[in-house]
């Protein structure tokens, strides 16, 4: 399960070779037990820290699967790659570029001392005050609309109708202090292109959007594909969507320790505090996967060790 050795890439790989991947994958990324489920959102603390499931969803509609992958947890951040995904669909590379940025903080996804230091600017939609730029910016002239519209983008690319988990939801509400100051600190500078104490409740409810492991890996597939469902072959957003959104993914998406991942996995990925991550492989496949315990960054350390086994054993890393 060491994680620094080279892959190479290459073709779409075989269905046998895949679900044989999945499941060493699996397999060896059970044994970790490092890591802390998240307890800052009080609901997220209850869940089973040896829960675990991986899937693989290629471009062709396929499904390879191993554990878990039908329990359901909320998306929390992942929700921030396909929100922004949808919105630069809407609003165009330039613009969202000047708005929101793309480059990476090196610091932590709630860091009030990021946004102070680039006087104002959020610097990256995966943080979560580009992820508040982002949401505020989503078509809507009321906090319902832009509710409705991600969650109907979000169930485009999942495939199936998501729903709102309203116990995370309310478990959020009550606590996220923290991004209302980050909201209003926004706000003062001038970033907020809508209420900021709506915007964090649309946030709120998008990060507590209920998906599977399964669900995750048909998203991160349409990424890959160009902006296809692969299994619904909804065209969800166009290809050059999906290029700029992996691109910050590859720069930010897990964080300040987005260059680590690279460097190991060389694959762009998205991260949730729930113990959710996302990983594409350009024109090959999306990788799902569930397991609460987290890094200090807040990603998931088991997901983190099984998406770096199938890099390299499918060969998927970019460079
Ligand atoms: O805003 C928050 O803090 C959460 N709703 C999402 C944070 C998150 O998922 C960070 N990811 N690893």
């Amino acid at each position: 399960t060491d994680i620094g050795q080279r892959a190479h890439p290459g073709p779409v790989p075989g269905d046998a070779l895949i679900d044989t991947a999945v499941h060493d994958a699996y397999r060896r990324a059970l044994t970790h037990r490092e890591g802390v489920v998240a307890d800052y959102i009080p609901i997220l603390g209850a869940a089973d820290p040896e829960a675990f499931g991986l899937c693989v969803a290629d471009v062709d509609g396929g499904l390879h699967e191993a554990g878990q992958t039908r329990t359901a947890f909320s998306i929390q951040s992942i929700s921030k790659a396909f929100v922004y995904a949808l919105l630069c669909e809407g609003v165009g590379h330039h613009e969202v570029r000047e708005l929101v940025g793309v480059d990476n903080t090196g610091l932590a996804f709630n860091s009030v001392v990021a946004i102070e230091q680039a006087g104002g600017h959020p610097r990256n939609p995966m943080v979560n005050a580009g992820a508040l730029a982002t949401t505020a910016l989503i078509p809507g002239a009321t906090a319902e609309r832009k509710w409705q519209f991600i969650l109907d983008g979000l169930s485009r690319f999942a495939g199936r109708e998501l729903e709102i988990d309203d116990e995370v939801y309310r478990s959020e509400s009550e606590t996220n202090h923290r991004n209302r100051a980050i909201a209003q600190l926004l706000h003062s500078y001038g970033r907020m292109r809508f209420d900021p104490a709506e915007t964090v409740d649309v946030y709120t409810r998008q990060c507590s959007v209920r998906v599977d492991a399964r669900n995750l890996a048909v998203m991160g597939a349409t990424l890959a594909d160009g902006g296809v469902n692969p299994v619904t072959r909804d065209q969800v957003v166009s290809a050059d969507v999906c290029r700029d959104t992996l691109a910050v993914l590859a720069a930010s998406g897990l964080y300040e320790r987005s260059g680590e991942w690279l460097f190991e996995i060389g694959l762009p990925g998205k991260s949730g505090v729930a113990g959710g991550l996302v990983t594409i492989a350009p024109g090959k496949a999306g990788i799902g996967t569930y397991a609460p315990p987290l890094d200090a960054a807040g990603n998931s350390v088991r997901g983190q060790i099984a998406t770096a086994n199938l890099s390299r054993t499918l060969g998927l890393n970019v460079f």
